[in-house]
């Protein structure tokens, strides 16, 4: 099987590069973007040597490579990602871009009649609606790369009858264990230290403000339809319980394996067409060696904007992820407090006034508005602090 892999560079990119080389013969690497991390281009082509199609972020490099490498097709920018999707050659691409960048050439892989192994959860945020109608329309195949989905899919492929509600574990992140008070003093060299995962930094601050799991139920529920109400969080200290379902009868059935996204990353290449087993629970606490927490909404209200999005849909999830990119940028660049994003966010969603079923070019639209009011609103919040 082709495969062409949007942030290769990336954590879930080089993950999925491992994956790769696990499953040679099956399959071949064509066609791969990077951002900013150009160095490794010259590795992977060494390595990959079927591969004929590049994306890089910026025009100096796109130029010195294409000098470089005459029998490569090179292409830059957020356009190049959609030429190197329309020119290149693939069954499957894995979207592992980061951010707002990666809803168009999930759209345009769909649109291409491609199956989508889809890490970028932005996309689902922002666009879940366009996606899932591309989908419905008949338009290629989307296998989600997040290890909670994954093990949704896996136990509902088990047995999708009688369940409750679909679980989704939740480490914390790396503030789990302190109190609103304490959070107003952590830096971002704190936020960056999760307690379980190596992952990006963007993931890595939003799993300490738990934006991510708020993009993770919304995620959940355009896979899986299930309401807010029936998508249960809970607060599970070893993340070796990725997720699972709630069946009616109180049974649970969970998906356990040590924290390694290859095995999700695994699972999306295969198609789902993978051995593996989950387990049957008759409540969390028979797993013993394991701890689990309910999850307190007050303790992470960012949580509470998935509700907003799943039931009102149209742009608020666009307003939800631009706003959060900006803030979480802010916050790296020592620009506003940790706590401060979700201030920032509350304003920006409070403010907006939705749009229903928006078009992809009006997302883009609101994508732009909602960064340039988002920065305007942290630097007067930096100039009132002056
Ligand atoms: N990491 C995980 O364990 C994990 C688990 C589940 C889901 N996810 C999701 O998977 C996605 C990727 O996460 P990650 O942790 O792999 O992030 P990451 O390590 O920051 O990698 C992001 C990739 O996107 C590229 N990129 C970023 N901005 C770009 C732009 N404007 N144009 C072109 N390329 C750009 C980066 O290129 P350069 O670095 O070369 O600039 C890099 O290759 C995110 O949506 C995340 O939420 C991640």
């Amino acid at each position: 099987m082709n495969l062409l892999i949007l942030g290769a560079s990336g954590s879930i990119g080089k993950q999925t590069l491992d994956v790769i080389r696990k499953h040679k013969n099956i399959f071949t690497l064509t066609s791969f973007s990077v951002g900013e991390r150009v160095e490794v281009v010259d590795e992977l082509i060494k390595e990959f040597k079927n591969v004929k199609h590049i994306c890089l972020k910026n025009e100096n490099d796109y130029l010195s490579f294409k000098d470089k490498y005459k029998d490569i097709n090179f292409y830059f920018g957020d356009l190049g990602l959609i030429k190197l999707i329309e020119e290149s050659s693939f069954d499957m691409a894995v979207n592992a871009l980061v951010g707002f960048v990666g809803l168009v050439p999930s759209v345009k892989i769909l649109k291409l009649n491609k199956t989508l192994a889809l890490a970028n959860k932005e996309s689902l945020v922002v666009g879940g609606q366009i996606i899932n109608h591309l989908l419905a329309e008949g338009f290629g195949q989307l296998y989600p790369i997040d290890s909670e989905h994954v093990a949704i899919s896996k136990c509902l492929g088990v047995d999708n009858q009688n369940v409750e509600k679909i679980l989704i574990t939740a480490s914390g992140g790396a503030f789990r264990h302190l109190n609103r008070e304490q959070l107003k003093e952590v830096t971002k060299e704190d936020a960056l230290n999760h307690p379980t995962w190596k992952m990006g930094n963007k993931i890595t601050i939003d799993s300490a403000s738990m934006m991510n799991k708020c993009f993770e139920i919304i995620e959940a529920y355009y896979l899986f339809n299930y309401s807010f109400d029936d998508i249960e969080v809970i607060l599970h200290d070893e993340s070796h319980v990725h997720g699972g379902v709630k069946y009616k009868d109180g049974y649970y059935r969970l998906d356990i394996s040590k924290p390694d996204m290859r095995d999700a990353i695994e699972y999306a290449l295969f198609k789902k067409q993978i051995d593996y087993s989950t387990y049957i629970a008759y409540n969390l606490n028979q797993t013993g060696e394991y701890h689990f927490h309910t999850f307190d909404m007050k303790r992470y209200p960012l949580v509470k904007w998935a509700k907003v999005v799943i039931e009102h849909q149209g742009t608020y999830g666009a307003v939800l992820n631009a706003s959060n990119e900006v803030a979480v940028n802010a916050f790296l660049n020592d620009e506003i407090s940790f706590l401060e994003i979700e201030k920032v966010i509350d304003e920006m969603m409070h403010r907006h006034i939705n749009t229903k079923n928006p078009t992809l070019e009006h997302i883009i639209e609101v994508d732009k508005l909602i960064r340039i009011e988002t920065i305007s609103y942290i630097n007067n919040l930096r100039r009132n602090k002056n």
